[in-house]
């Protein structure tokens, strides 16, 4: 999406037309902003009581049906975009489809607005950060507080009901600008969170399934994660996929998504697939996501990709060609106007029919109907009585506090330096161009939040703290080093707080070197060699950074990762530095070497390496190659043992009699075969703190497939997160479903699971298991 057109658009109105209207908008505006909009106001027009679509003991297709027959072509076109039109014979009135809650109920996109009825949301961490706490249930904790927020701000006319979020997009390149929203690289890791989101957004699985609180968009479907870079830009880029990536890779986040999360809605993006533009694609859209995962709810285009089908990529020869194309393709709300303008022209010329735009908009009303929009006044309804109490509450503000130190990550720290001793240190240097920012730590889809409490002010809440920027902001054109220097040398420790913010990595804006900006390196090895007590880095950022240089600077004792740590950042940086909290965040992407994005464009998508052009291949699965920090990585104040108890060493498939691989000398059976079901394997393990102190873990359970269909060198099976008190211990199980779960995706695009030993690992423990026939 393009938020910056439309911020742009709200302060448009006129000096005159505000003086002119001034007691009447001074009325209108808090009426406006105090009510909901919604559809069938039977208490204000009983007349509408006798509609079938008002009817809310009918069956949500009946209602819908009712009402698609009762429009114009012309009334019908004005549902296809996100700005929607009214009917006002009918009691429709303009639904604003486009709301966004990346993180925090967002003020990006037009149907959303804070006021001085509800002034700020809260903001939790940036999505990649929350991510790095690998904890399944925070991501539905963190949905479920979203959308009650939303709703409540819903009731009081300030959002709509459907929200443009989550990114699940993989994070394949270290310099894509975007990367900050998504949950990592990891295919499994983004599914677990688009499940997880979405139902804590939905809210779908305690009452019926038909019934939403609020509607999640799964995006940006699919294959998308450039968006400027190098003169390519995401309007214009055609990812060339194979097959074999683009159903291991970048489809099943979106799989997930829809069949496990239920979603309500899918968003195309702006490039093309292998040619095609994703929202024009049947294959993709009717095809894939209605057809094979079965999509109960509507695809929406990003804004407006189907104007950039048509203005920027050529595709078609017309504007209505455009339009009919993507209605059948699959797409049913276009945020953006285009669908709006060439439709009618479109269904003129026969290139697309009547029942082609019923079922698209059949699809948008349903998902409005599942909402309530259609039940009359909200106030009776489920969710109805939420309000702005309801938002910004302590409970809520405390989460955004515990998703932030559940994600932070500590990349090194030598013995000695962190936790740092509250009553020990007597003065703290804090410098660095991060270290009292407050708008950086939200990221971006942002929304205005609660409060902040900046690293600066986590810091000084705990001991005296001695101040300097060191660079004018993140950019640091010059350093300014003596001050700096002259702070930390006399400060019993110091904290450096640098790294990036939008003006580095944004959306449109790729890096195009993974290096800290300007003379930030300079500023952190100046300082480092003067200062009197620990030295600690913390980056603040989205992407990954070489810092190879602090990584093997003796001065330099501890490295922590904070992401965009939301608004309560600063207070859970210094729970971490002061060993209030037990840092237990992994890294949910690799950081790689400069060297690495030297020689890999970004515009090749390939996630297999290729030895014929010393291609190196993308993420953990596939780069073989020297890391800064690696995908998991992520220390603790604890020292945590795994043990195995139990698992499997040898696990026959039952194939039919005749099998062909009976007779020949097969190397993958077909892991969706009647035969491979529901080969549950247990593994248990057992898991000990072994310090006094107490603190969080996780547990990752990899495999290494034996390598026949170009398998990538180990993929993550599973992960659990426990907390555990200083000495305690836990066992933890996990269910492994062979046929899925240790499958891989062949060259076709099949899921085959390889014959032979396949190595699971967890932390240093390894065990091999057999499959065999
Ligand atoms: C709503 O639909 C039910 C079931 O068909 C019907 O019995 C009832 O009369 C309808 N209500 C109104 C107000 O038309
Ligand atoms: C995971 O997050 C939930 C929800 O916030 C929290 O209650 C739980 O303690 C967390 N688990 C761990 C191991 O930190
Ligand atoms: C429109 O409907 C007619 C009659 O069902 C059908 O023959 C024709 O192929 C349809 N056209 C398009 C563009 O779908
Ligand atoms: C930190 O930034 C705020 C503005 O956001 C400013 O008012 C305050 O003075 C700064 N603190 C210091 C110690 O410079
Ligand atoms: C547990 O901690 C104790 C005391 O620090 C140490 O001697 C022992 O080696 C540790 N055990 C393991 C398995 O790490």
């Amino acid at each position: 999406m393009a938020p910056a057109q439309n911020r742009n658009r709200a302060p448009k109105v006129s000096v005159l037309f505000l003086f002119l209207t001034y007691c009447s908008l001074q009325h209108s505006s808090s009426s406006a902003q105090s009510s909901p909009v919604f559809a069938c106001d039977v208490v204000s027009n009983p007349s509408l009581a006798s509609l079938g679509f008002c009817n809310t003991s009918l069956g949500i297709d009946l209602r819908v049906g009712d009402l698609v027959k009762r429009l114009t072509l012309q009334e019908k076109i004005t549902f296809l975009v996100d700005s929607a039109g009214s009917v006002s014979r009918l009691g429709i009135p303009k639904y604003e489809w486009w709301s966004e809650a990346l993180h925090g109920v967002s003020y990006v996109g037009p149907g959303t607005h804070f006021s001085n009825v509800v002034p700020g949301a809260t903001s939790f961490p940036q999505v990649i950060l929350t991510a790095a706490s690998f904890n399944a249930s925070l991501f539905q904790a963190i949905g479920k507080v979203v959308s009650t927020e939303a709703r409540a701000m819903y009731n009081v006319g300030l959002a709509g009901l459907t929200f443009w979020s989550p990114n699940i997009n993989i994070f394949r390149d270290p310099r894509w600008g975007r990367g900050q929203e998504t949950p990592g690289e990891d295919p499994l890791l983004a599914s677990k969170y688009a499940t997880g989101y979405v139902k804590g957004l939905q809210q779908t699985d305690g009452g019926s399934p038909n019934r939403l609180k609020v509607a999640a968009c799964c995006k940006h479907y699919t294959a998308y994660d450039l968006d400027n870079w190098k003169g390519t830009d995401r309007y214009h880029f055609n990812a060339m996929v194979t097959k074999q990536d683009l159903d291991d890779t970048f489809q099943p986040p979106f799989k997930s998504c829809v069949i496990d999360g239920n979603v309500a809605s899918v968003m195309c993006s702006y490039n093309q697939v292998n040619g095609k533009p994703t929202c024009a694609d049947p294959d993709l859209l009717a095809g894939v996501i209605r057809g094979q995962w079965k999509l109960n709810g509507y695809i929406v285009s990003d804004c407006d990709s189907v104007d950039v089908l048509y203005n920027s990529q050529h595709y078609t020869k017309t504007p209505e060609e455009a339009a009919a194309k993507s209605i059948l393709a699959g797409l049913d709300l276009n945020c953006g106007s285009f669908l709006g303008k060439h439709t009618e022209a479109a269904v003129k010329a026969g290139l697309v029919n009547e029942s082609a735009i019923d079922n698209a908009i059949s699809n948008n009303f349903a998902t409005l109907m599942r909402l309530g929009f259609f039940d009359g006044h909200p106030s009776k309804q489920p969710y109805g009585q939420l309000g702005p109490k309801d938002v910004c509450t302590q409970a809520n503000q405390d989460l955004a506090l515990d998703a932030a130190r559940q994600g932070i990550v500590l990349l090194k720290n030598t013995a000695g330096s962190l936790p740092l001793s509250p009553t020990a240190i007597k003065n703290l240097a804090v410098i660095g161009p991060n270290a009292n920012v407050t708008k950086t730590m939200i990221g971006n889809y942002e929304g205005t939040p609660c409060k902040y409490t900046t690293p600066l002010q986590g810091l000084a809440a705990v001991v005296a703290t001695t101040y300097q920027a060191g660079c004018s902001n993140v950019q640091c054109g010059t350093a300014q080093v003596d001050d700096a220097k002259k702070a930390a040398a006399s400060a019993d420790a110091t904290v450096l707080v640098m790294g990036a913010d939008q003006s580095i990595e944004a959306e449109g804006r790729d890096r195009l070197d993974l290096l800290l900006p300007g003379q930030q390196q300079l500023l952190i090895t100046e300082v480092a060699k003067v200062a009197k007590g620990p030295v600690i880095l913390i980056i603040m950022s989205g992407g990954g950074f070489d810092v190879s240089f602090a990584k093997n600077d003796p001065k330099i004792k501890s490295i922590l990762w904070v992401g965009y740590p939301g608004q309560a950042g600063g207070a859970a940086i210094a729970d971490v530095c002061f060993g209030r909290y037990n840092p237990s965040g992994r890294l949910p992407m690799t950081w790689y070497p400069q060297s690495y994005v030297e020689k890999v464009p970004m515009t090749n998508m390939n996630m297999r390496p290729d030895a014929s052009n010393g291609y190196p291949g993308r993420t953990y699965r596939f780069y073989t190659g020297e890391t800064v920090y690696a995908f998991g990585d992520g220390l603790s104040y604890s020292t945590m043992n795994h043990e195995l108890v139990r698992a499997p060493k040898i696990v026959a498939i039952p194939l039919e009699e005749g099998h062909v691989c009976y007779s020949s000398n097969c190397k993958s059976v077909d892991a969706v075969e009647q035969s491979c079901q529901n080969l549950n394997l247990d593994i248990h393990l057992r898991v000990k703190n072994n310090a006094s102190i107490s603190g969080g873990h996780t547990i990752f359970l990899f495999s290494t497939p034996p390598s026949v269909h170009k398998s990538p060198q180990k993929h993550l099976l599973a992960f659990e997160k426990v907390f555990l008190k200083g000495q305690e211990e836990a066992l933890v199980s996990f269910k492994v479903d062979a046929c899925k779960d240790l499958s891989v995706v062949d060259e076709l695009g099949n899921r085959k699971l390889a014959l032979g030993d396949h190595l699971l690992h967890v932390g240093n423990l390894k065990h091999s298991l057999t499959i065999r026939i």
